[in-house]
């Protein structure tokens, strides 16, 4: 990808640069107890309560809650974004920007042009004879006017039609190679995508820039998608938007489904003004792409609990980019595609106009569900989630909703006010951890533990025996403690495109000691036959160590109150930080 190496940047930013003397440059900072301290330029105060750490690397206000490290606050005090900030950083103190070589416009070209080829041929063979493709989408009730107009294609069971047909063509084997429509064994090609329905990915600009294949009936993996490439990047698209962007604009909102189906499936039935995030959390590219055509969006997600999270952050997002959202859950069939099939358009447009809520009442919603609100303590601490959602609204927001949920919830309208001035509007579950290593010795390579390399090692095992799970491990990059590990890690990322891994060549780029390295682990590490199970068992003591982290955190943060004058410090959240802590040692203790 063309641009700058900015992860390197970051790490040689902590490695070397001192919070102290960034934030003492910006605000006047005094030394007290282990630490610094200063009036919070992130709020108005008279006493002190910005409190910053020498040897932690962060700022934490005891205030109004901010917190981060040297980057973050030099992206709150400048206003800058991420990059920017790294980029003044880096100016400042000397650190070079590494430059990554990326593709040209001629290269794109190129690559554009071996998509369209790639879709005629998938096109083609979906519509020129009879074929398992074309009867699996009738099946599903698609005609063939629809599968025309999104350019829905087919691949057989054969191996290289693909790349035979194109290869005539003249696009190189490079080109087959990097957009993932090829794979290479014993120096052959041969098609990556065999036996699927193809949805091609056409971006707003009309160009074929990946693919989605679904399996003709069940199997692994159900949708086998396009890996990044020059010309596709995940987070900057939206399937189906070059075909509604006009119904969009037209009806003045967008409705935002997970799936390729989904979005076919509505657009079919009429629903013209939709789009798909396909699978994936929606980003702020994707919200910034969908405001160039309407300020509103009806999410429309899966009714089943991955959906429901996915809308919860995705309502997040979309506001944070000025985006108007409400939030339908479609309550007959498992998604908008079952739905409308079942009742067709006017029902659907019927439902939406009844039960699409805004974005803030659904979060209140899912939030009232996980309180038992005629207990007392529950009560109370379902009110203060409820203040620290209605904190972050525009005041006239607020005050709307405040005078909704006082009544809903019979108390006054100036307890719940008052409750959400005093809220840090913080959510209790998503405070940022990074580690920053100590600006004058360098942080002590702490030995990983017996555990975290147990756990590192069943890892590796699961996934060569079943590559896609490298993918669902992508959240977690701390679970690879061990050099060899993450040498191990990284190698795989190389030889790893959609489900599956190229372990020959793998294996040929490795080092003797990584090879050394992976075959103990295939000799020591027993697995059960339930692989799905024992990949849970990884991820969930990776979120007991995440726990413990915060744990570790907030003892951190509590130490750091030490830097500031009493009257400063606000019991209250210090007890907010104190439950929090509890909760997570009895969740620990619970799964243990
Ligand atoms: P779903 O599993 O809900 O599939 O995944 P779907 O869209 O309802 O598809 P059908 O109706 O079973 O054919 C939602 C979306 O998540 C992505 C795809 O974009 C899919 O449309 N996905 C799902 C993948 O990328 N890979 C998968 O293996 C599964
Ligand atoms: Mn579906």
């Amino acid at each position: 990808m063309s641009g700058k190496n900015y992860s390197k940047a970051v790490e040689d930013i902590k490695s070397t640069v001192n919070i102290v003397d960034v934030i003492g440059s910006a605000i006047t900072l005094k030394r007290s107890g282990s630490g610094y301290m200063a009036c919070c330029p992130f709020h108005k105060e008279k006493t002190p309560s910005f409190s910053v750490s020498e040897s932690k690397g962060f700022y934490h206000c005891f205030g109004c809650g901010e917190h981060g490290d040297v980057i973050k606050f030099v992206e709150k005090y400048y206003n800058l974004d991420f990059q920017s900030a790294v980029e003044k950083l880096c100016s400042q103190y000397g650190i070079t920007i590494e430059e990554t070589i990326g593709p040209s416009d001629k290269k794109k070209e190129e690559y554009y042009e071996a998509n369209k080829q790639a879709a005629r041929y998938f096109f083609d063979r979906l519509s020129k004879s009879a074929n398992k493709g074309y009867d699996y989408m009738s099946g599903r009730g698609l005609t063939a006017k629809t599968l025309q107009f999104f350019g829905i294609g087919y691949t057989g069971e054969d191996w290289t039609g693909l790349v035979d047909t194109l290869t005539k063509n003249g696009v190189r084997k490079d080109v087959l190679l990097e957009l993932g429509l090829a794979a290479e064994k014993n120096g052959r090609l041969y098609d990556k995508f065999r036996g699927r329905v193809i949805f091609p990915i056409i971006n707003v600009r009309g160009k074929v820039i990946g693919f989605g294949g679904r399996i003709i009936g069940d199997g692994e993996p159900k949708y086998l998608n396009s890996p990044e490439s020059a010309v596709y990047q995940k987070k900057y698209n939206l399937y189906g938007l070059n075909r509604s962007k006009d119904a969009v604009i037209r009806e003045g909102f967008a409705i935002l489904v997970e799936g390729y189906m989904d979005c076919v499936s509505l657009y079919q039935a009429g629903v013209e003004n939709v789009a798909a995030s396909c699978g994936t959390a929606l980003t702020p590219e994707q919200a910034k792409l969908l405001k160039r055509y309407a300020k509103n969006i009806v999410l429309c997600y899966d009714s089943d609990n991955a959906g429901i999270n996915a809308a919860l952050r995705g309502i997040d997002v979309l506001r944070e980019a000025g985006l108007d959202v409400r939030v339908l859950n479609v309550d007959d069939g498992k998604d908008p595609d079952e739905y409308i099939k079942k009742h067709g358009k006017d029902a659907f447009l019927d439902l939406m106009n009844r039960k699409a809520i805004p974005g803030v009442e659904y979060k209140v919603n899912i939030l009232k569900r996980s309180y038992d609100l005629k207990d007392h303590t529950q009560g109370i601490k379902f009110l203060k989630e409820l203040a620290s959602v209605i904190k972050a609204l525009s005041p006239v927001e607020a005050d709307i909703y405040i005078q909704k949920y006082s009544k809903e919830f019979g108390i006054s309208e100036g307890a719940l006010r008052r409750e959400v001035e005093q809220s840090t509007g913080e959510k209790t579950s998503d405070v940022p951890v990074r580690r920053t290593a100590h600006p004058e010795e360098p942080e002590k390579t702490r030995q990983p533990s017996r555990t975290q390399l147990n756990v590192e090692h069943m890892l590796i095992r699961l996934i060569m025996l079943r590559p896609s799970f490298y993918e669902r491990i992508g959240a977690y990059p701390e679970a690879f403690v061990s050099d060899r590990g993450k040498s191990v890690i990284a190698a795989v990322g190389n030889f790893y495109k959609d489900g599956e891994l190229d372990t020959d060549a793998l294996k040929n780029d490795l080092s003797d000691e990584d090879l050394i390295y992976l075959d103990r682990i295939e000799e020591k590490i027993q697995l059960g036959e339930d692989l799905e199970k024992s990949f849970m068992d990884c991820l969930s003591r990776l979120e007991s160590a995440r726990r413990a982290a915060r744990i570790e955190e907030i003892d951190a943060i509590i130490d750091m109150s030490d830097t500031l004058p009493e009257e400063s410090l606000d019991q209250e959240y210090i007890n907010k930080l104190l439950m929090e802590k509890q909760q997570l040692i009895i969740r620990n203790k619970g799964e243990n």
